[in-house]
């Protein structure tokens, strides 16, 4: 185990800059998630720790020593890759010792060492086989056996799981996760899925175009965004935003008109007039009525009609028509909702989240 330290670490490409003043410090046994859009910078990251590619400038240290110069075979690293990159003509057994042989260790000790991991990775039956005698899954766990028999002092994942169909890759998480509880390895692992990233994560680190955006446990990126992006890449379905201009500030409240001169009245003065903002509804903060629930205060009340409804097993994702665009709520799968219904669409003040429109600023933070 190790803890791993960037320091404004720079990565270009020419004119493409693909990761930007990257700071961070790693714990020892931490299982962070680098998480964003394609081309963000994510594998670039974890290819300059595996020594696959040169760093323009910065730093990486690991356990406080730089490890720049260091030659990739030497950092003590293991890394898992998106297609397992498997020996095809090597058994189970042979691709998951490849690397202990190399590095000459004796055979007893290598025996052991893939015995304790195919246990763990439930290999034990599989060791004679081919890959291309293997399920993906079964792949994937061959690719994460080569890795833990080294014994690294830090795992580097990318995207390890984005191969695999949908069921596969929630039970191979879930593995996942327990793996990591079983051998504690200090784990950087990259992937676009925000679902993937907040069930695994310790932190999450969210970035785009090079940069990161934010840097906090799962809880605090979902109830605590940085501002527009993370809100919106965080939570599935994704928040809803609607357009607000700030009409009057007093001593201890603000109003708020939406686009169709609706106004809503918070209790807070930390605005400008004229202010442009943008509220931040999630899905599953929306209580969906069919009549009108009365006036309240507190709650803000927006008309709309169903255009979809999306029943999802366990719970109905409810896409509606309103005067601020397409607004997406979740409800109770045993809901008596209907398309075409006319609904109000209610969310608390409190749970509204408030983004200045030029800054893309959290404003609640
Ligand atoms: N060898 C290269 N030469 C030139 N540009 C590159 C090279 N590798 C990556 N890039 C560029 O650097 C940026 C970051 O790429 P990177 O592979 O790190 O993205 P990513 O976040 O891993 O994306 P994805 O989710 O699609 O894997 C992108 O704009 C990409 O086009
Ligand atoms: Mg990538």
């Amino acid at each position: 185990m190790a803890n791993v330290q960037f320091e404004n670490l720079f990565k270009n490409y020419g004119n493409v800059k693909a990761v930007h003043d990257f700071n961070l410090k790693i714990d020892e046994g931490e299982f962070i998630v680098l998480v964003g859009p394609s081309g963000c910078g994510k594998s670039t990251t974890l290819r300059m720790i595996a020594g696959l590619e040169d760093i323009t400038s910065g730093l990486i240290y690991i356990d406080e020593k730089v490890i720049n110069k260091i030659h990739p075979k030497n950092r003590d690293i293991a890394m898992v890759f998106q297609n397992y990159a498997l020996y095809p003509h090597l058994s189970v057994k042979d691709n998951i010792s490849f690397g202990l042989r190399a590095q000459k260790i004796p055979r007893a000790e290598v025996e052991k060492r893939v015995v304790e991991a195919s246990e763990t990775l439930g290999l034990e039956g599989l060791l004679s086989r081919r890959p291309g005698e293997l399920s993906g899954g079964q792949k994937q766990r061959v690719a994460m056996g080569r890795a833990i028999v080294r014994n690294p002092k830090v795992f580097l994942f990318d995207e390890p799981l984005s191969n695999l169909d949908a069921k596969l890759r929630h039970k191979m998480r879930a593995e996942m996760k327990k793996l990591h509880k079983k051998v504690g390895t200090t784990t950087i692992y990259v992937t676009h899925d925000q679902i993937e990233a907040m069930t695994l994560a310790d932190r999450i680190v969210i970035m785009k175009d090079g940069l990161i955006e934010q840097v906090g446990t799962p809880d605090e990126v979902y109830r605590r965004p940085n501002n527009i992006f993370v809100a919106s890449f965080i939570g599935t379905p994704a928040m809803n935003f609607i357009e607000g201009e700030v009409s009057k500030v007093s001593k201890a409240s603000s109003m708020i008109m939406l686009e169709d001169q609706k106004s809503i009245k918070l209790k807070s003065n930390n605005f400008y007039n004229n202010q442009n903002i943008i509220l931040g509804l999630r899905p599953e903060d929306i209580t969906i009525t069919s009549e009108n629930s009365g006036k309240n205060d507190n709650i803000i009340g927006l008309d709309a009609e169903i255009s979809v409804i999306e029943p999802m097993g366990h719970e109905t994702v409810v896409i509606c028509d309103s005067n601020y665009g397409e607004l997406t709520g979740k409800v109770e799968s045993n809901s008596k909702l209907k398309e075409n219904m006319a609904v109000k669409l209610n969310v608390s003040l409190e749970k509204v989240y408030l983004f200045d429109k030029k800054s893309e600023k959290n404003l609640n933070l």
